[in-house]
């Protein structure tokens, strides 16, 4: 496999979006009174700490390559970042996963405590859905918000996220094969990272048909893509770079594609799949460039 050379210096792009991101989400994270001091705080401990921000990448770059101007995915930014930190929360609970550590610190049940930690995922997800409804975040047409609200809602409630955690669950200690462990991830990881790409690619104003289903396909690779990296650094990552315990999945016996084809079938995979993902783009000028490179930052990532 070849990668194209990306003319965007990605960690320069990276650094942009964080930057981007992260100011607007401090404005939904502010304390509105003393007596939510603590939730607030909390909830700024979960998303404010260093994420890679990879969803809102996504979400500009679709909107670029569009020739959208990315102000106006602002709101669709926060968004998913606020669902994606909301998921991580719930995902780390002792009734699911029951992690301690998080972005290289100790997940938010531990920090504050696992009533409040629930509460901090329930409010992220209701803050997920005003950023996207807020005009000065997200100035698309009336219609077109509501479009983007049933968007976010399918990719994040049963029939998306949730449904792909509920799998998750369930398959703790079976064997699952390659299509069975694929639905989980479409589901569980895949849906959100789908949802990112329109979203930015509606607030363009600018989607065609054409061109949104071009992303879908995209999104469909990346998403696929991300989780086989992610369980390939399960295996071969260090928990200090990972920022959460390395070994994870198979401590909790779960399904993994380095467990199920093996590690060089599973970063063969990610490769094929990074590979649909740049023929998905072949129609697309320079201003897709950012997700091109995306694409790579997917699957090269170390942690
Ligand atoms: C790592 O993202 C996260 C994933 C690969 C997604 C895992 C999916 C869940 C935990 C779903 C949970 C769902 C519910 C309903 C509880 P990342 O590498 O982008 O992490 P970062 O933001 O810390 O960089
Ligand atoms: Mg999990």
């Amino acid at each position: 496999m070849t990668y194209n050379k990306a003319p965007v210096d990605f960690s320069t792009y990276q650094k942009q979006c964080q930057v981007r991101v992260d100011a607007a989400l401090e404005l939904f994270l502010q304390t509105p009174r003393s007596e939510l001091q603590r939730l607030y705080q909390a909830m700024h401990y979960s998303v404010v700490n260093g994420g890679k921000r990879v969803r809102p990448m996504l979400v500009y770059a679709a909107c670029e390559a569009l020739d959208g101007e990315t102000e106006r995915a602002q709101g669709a930014a926060c968004a998913v970042e606020l669902i994606h930190a909301y998921s991580l929360v719930h995902d780390d609970l002792p009734a699911m996963d029951d992690d301690d550590l998080r972005r290289g610190r100790p997940t938010t049940h531990i920090a504050f405590d696992e009533a409040c930690a629930i509460l901090v995922g329930d409010g992220l997800q209701a803050l997920a859905f005003e950023a996207l409804s807020d005009n000065r975040f997200n100035p698309s047409q009336a219609e077109l918000r509501l479009q983007m609200f049933a968007v976010l809602a399918r990719a994040v409630g049963p029939a998306g996220l949730v449904g792909g955690q509920a799998i998750d669950l369930e398959a703790v200690g079976h064997q699952l094969d390659q299509s069975a462990l694929e639905v989980m991830h479409r589901h569980k990881t895949g849906a959100l990272i789908e949802a990112s790409v329109q979203l930015g690619a509606l607030a363009s104003g600018n989607a065609q048909d054409s061109s949104l289903r071009a992303l879908r396909e995209y999104a469909r690779a990346v998403g696929l893509a991300f989780q086989v990296q992610d369980d390939i650094l399960d295996v071969e990552s260090d928990t200090a770079t990972l920022g959460k315990r390395q070994g994870a999945d198979i401590a909790h016996d779960k399904p993994t594609y380095p467990s199920l084809i093996g590690l060089e079938a599973a970063k063969h995979y990610a490769r094929v799949l990074h590979d649909q993902a740049l023929s998905a783009l072949h129609g697309f000028d320079q201003g897709a460039e950012p997700l091109r490179a995306l694409a790579r930052f997917i699957v090269e990532r170390r942690h």
